[in-house]
């Protein structure tokens, strides 16, 4: 198998995994994955979008290869283990291993990653009906907002540039939302604006996150 075909895998996740594990870290953590089966050659794959997963890395008689240079600083491959370094919110996904057999991809238990906010996340109260600002735990002159769908994946609001106007993801969101500096407004805050907000910025191309912000309709 080729490289290529090995990190544009496409797994049927559900139908041809085994069991369902949860591993919950908190954001900052390091937090170790471990296979359910010991094998010389053990691929890592992250699910990237519904059902499409990407290939991490293997081991390889114990020498770990990672599929991209970029990999190797946020995980660390070791005998059944993946290392998941300095958990951020994205890091919210599921991950497998697998091994060759006879040329077949078999799967290990599929693992659930799941970030604890039992500290890292802010929580603010709207009122219905109301505009609520929501301010990002850092200021930089470009700042990026999403909102969570449904554990994931994240919907982008838009960002902001310098005192520039803000650009929306979608046409609609400029009558939702305002973006100033560090700050997104809801307006006539209801129901559904309920939820996890996260505001970004990017370094040497990586979206960097600050605090989740989750905001909750009461008083
Ligand atoms: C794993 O986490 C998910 C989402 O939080 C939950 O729905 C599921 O019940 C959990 N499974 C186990 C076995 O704890
Ligand atoms: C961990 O990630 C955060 C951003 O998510 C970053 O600010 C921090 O410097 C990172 N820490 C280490 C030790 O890499
Ligand atoms: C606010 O939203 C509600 C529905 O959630 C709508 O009925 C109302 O007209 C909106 N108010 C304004 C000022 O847009």
């Amino acid at each position: 198998m080729d490289l290529l075909s090995v990190v544009l895998l496409t797994v049927l996740a559900c139908s041809e995994a085994q069991n369902m594990i949860n591993v919950t870290g908190e954001l900052g953590q390091d937090v170790p994955l471990t296979c359910s089966f010991s094998s010389p050659d053990i691929f890592w794959f992250m699910e990237v979008q519904n059902r499409i997963s990407a290939g991490i890395g293997r081991t390889y008689s114990s020498v770990p290869t990672y599929f991209s240079p970029d990999l190797e600083t946020k995980y660390s491959i070791s005998e059944k283990k993946l290392l998941v370094r300095n958990l951020s919110a994205e890091d919210s996904r599921f991950y497998f291993c697998g091994r060759k057999d006879d040329g077949r991809t078999v799967y290990g238990d599929t693992i659930r990653l799941i970030i604890s906010d039992a500290q890292n996340v802010m929580e603010l109260k709207a009122e219905l009906g109301q505009d609520v600002t929501l301010t990002c735990s850092f200021s930089h002159p470009e700042i990026f907002w999403y909102m969570e769908i449904n554990n994931k994946p994240r919907l982008g609001i838009g960002s902001t540039y310098a005192s520039s106007f803000p650009t929306f993801s979608s046409p609609g969101f400029g009558s939702r939302y305002s973006l100033v500096e560090n700050k997104l407004l809801i307006r006539n805050f209801s129901v559904e604006d309920g939820g996890l907000y996260f505001c970004g910025k990017k370094i040497r191309g990586a979206m960097i996150y600050g605090e989740p912000i989750r905001v909750v309709p009461g008083k």
